[in-house]
């Protein structure tokens, strides 16, 4: 459920757990482990973060995701939310708050400090007392926390390097006010971010380009959810041999390029279009192929 008016710098607020915000989770495949640590980070703040400011070094309630475009980062982070939110219901529901880090222009000298500043120290507060629990994202957090070190003063103007300033200290406010809020950031480019906001993450999460295993479950996943739609598909989703043999022809792909492979494959030609239940694995492969040979092309330039 989205609120029609949204306070500023933010761009939607949900209520968790919702039915409809099941499937990023189960749909992102990374290697064992990660979501459990993902998970984990999110349940301990959001479930024993008041608790925990008694101790040394209590979390900040900072996760920081990183990694190339399309490997899954967003998509976690939303799963990740819901999954959490499923945890902690017996307790409350919780409220999933997207912040726009594009609603911050660092042009206007002294505008973005203050519309962080008010973001951390009254829009955040103030919408976590609504739920007892709280869950933020900031997708591309290296537009708001810049590496002060390398943003130089002629290219970078004066206030970039006081909004991060102020995003530190901003999350320190927060962290202080309400430690049992989980703030979940992507960036595409960790060397980008601020070197004091990655030292006050909780968990760091590097993600890869997927690996030729990874990338035959994706296809495989991707073939399960088109044969839910047409069940002729079954058998081409029912083989691990063919999964592999399409993934070992499309090293180095991201997960959205590998998740677009099966459709792409439909839309070669409109016949498929037409009836996709006709999709045959010489269609997957020709299709990879073609979509392999593109990137070659691409890197070649
Ligand atoms: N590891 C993966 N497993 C399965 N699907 C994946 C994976 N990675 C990406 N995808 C698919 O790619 C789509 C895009 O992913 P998402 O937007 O979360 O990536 P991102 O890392 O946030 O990318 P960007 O950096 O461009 O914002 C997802 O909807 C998902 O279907
Ligand atoms: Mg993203």
């Amino acid at each position: 459920m989205a609120d029609v008016r949204l306070p500023p710098g933010i761009k939607g607020i949900h209520v968790l757990p919702a039915d409809h915000h099941d499937g990023p989770w189960d749909s992102i495949i990374v290697p064992p482990g990660t979501k459990e640590r993902l998970l984990g980070t999110a349940i301990l703040v959001l479930r024993h973060g008041r608790a925990l400011r008694s101790v040394s070094g209590p979390p900040h309630g900072l996760v920081v995701l990183s990694g190339p475009p399309g490997t899954g980062k967003t998509t976690l982070c939303q799963g990740v939310a819901q999954a959490a939110a499923t945890v902690v219901a017996r307790r409350g529901a919780t409220t999933f708050v997207e912040v726009d880090p594009h609603a911050f222009p660092s042009e206007m000298l002294g505008e973005s400090q203050r519309g962080v500043r008010r973001l951390f120290t009254e829009t955040l507060p103030e919408l976590a007392a609504r739920r007892p629990h709280t869950v933020v994202l900031v997708d591309e957090v290296e537009a708001l926390a810049v590496r002060r070190r390398t943003a130089s003063f002629e290219t970078n103007p004066v206030d970039v390097h006081r909004a991060t300033d102020a995003v530190l200290a901003g999350l320190d406010a927060l962290r202080a006010a309400c430690p049992h809020v989980l703030l979940l950031t992507t960036t595409n480019f960790t060397a980008a971010v601020d070197e004091a906001f990655l030292s006050r993450a909780d968990l760091v999460l590097e993600l890869d380009l997927p690996d030729e295993e990874v990338l035959a479950r994706i296809i495989g996943s991707s073939l399960t959810e088109l044969a839910t739609l047409w069940p002729a598909l079954r058998h081409l989703a029912d083989d691990p041999a063919l999964h592999a043999k399409l993934a070992g022809r499309c090293a180095g792909f991201d997960g959205r390029r590998a998740r677009k492979l099966v459709l792409a494959s439909v839309a070669r030609h409109p016949e498929l279009a037409e009836d996709p239940a006709r999709l045959t694995a010489e269609d997957l492969l020709a299709a990879v192929e073609a979509a392999a040979g593109l990137s070659t092309v691409a890197g070649s330039r």
